[in-house]
């Protein structure tokens, strides 16, 4: 491990300084579904584990003051310099947390999480309880996870990952009765693989608003 990084950092800075600097720029295909039926006006928003931005930039333009969450320093240069090109600075703060170790203040109007997986072993449960208490009375807190991996999708020993379901992460988050749970389901999409190729996928959908 290189010294000086947390187990978190170490793993996923070299894959970020190692990719196209322009990738990753396009919103969430469920997010940007999602959105609409919230019935939220813009106000704060809190992306974590936001890779380079695609999310965060597309809530800005649409007048949202997001606060861009990432262990990788070059996830967040970029997402910095996107808003930058944009000019969306001043709608979009991006901050470096390993997000199992410190975490953005609140409180939020939407937490999101989308694809929030990673190999290295986190407390992810504790992560996203600690994001819900960030959010205000009438907010949501929304997780798009993956359900099923792509067939190009990265599997170190071969095997295909672990994921839990909809409802075993929503039990993780053991919310109290202060929530309503307003979609905790599967849908299938097409996924484009890297090469241009396309498979069925499966994502995880979990919204939930404070009441
Ligand atoms: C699968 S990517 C998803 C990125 C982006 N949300 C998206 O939908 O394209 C997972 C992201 O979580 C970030 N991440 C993983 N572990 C983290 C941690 N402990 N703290 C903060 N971010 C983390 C990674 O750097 C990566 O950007």
């Amino acid at each position: 491990m290189t010294a000086g990084l947390t187990p978190s950092e170490d793993f996923w800075e070299p894959r970020y300084r190692d990719a196209d600097p322009a990738a990753g720029r396009q919103p969430n295909a469920r997010l940007t579904e999602l959105l609409p039926g919230l019935s939220l006006s813009p106000g704060l928003a809190w992306d974590l584990g936001s890779g380079p931005g695609g999310d965060a930039l597309w809530l800005a333009s649409l007048g949202w003051h997001v606060t861009a969450t990432d262990v990788s320093g070059t996830a967040v240069s970029r997402v910095a310099a996107a808003a930058a090109e944009r000019g969306l600075s001043d709608r979009i703060s991006a901050e470096q947390h390993d997000l199992s170790r410190t975490r953005s203040e609140g409180p939020f109007d939407l937490v999101f999480a989308c694809y929030f997986h990673t190999p290295v072993p986190i407390d992810r449960d504790q992560i996203l309880r600690d994001a819900a208490d960030r959010v205000r009375p009438g907010g949501c807190l929304v997780i798009v996870d993956h359900g099923s991996a792509a067939p190009w999708s990265w599997r170190p020993d071969g095997q295909d990952p672990v994921l839990p379901t909809p409802a075993e992460t929503l039990a993780g988050l053991s919310l109290g009765p202060g929530w309503s749970a307003e979609r905790c389901e599967q849908a299938e999409r097409v996924a484009t693989g890297p090469e241009g190729q396309t498979a069925t996928v499966t994502d995880n959908i979990i919204v939930l608003r404070s009441t």
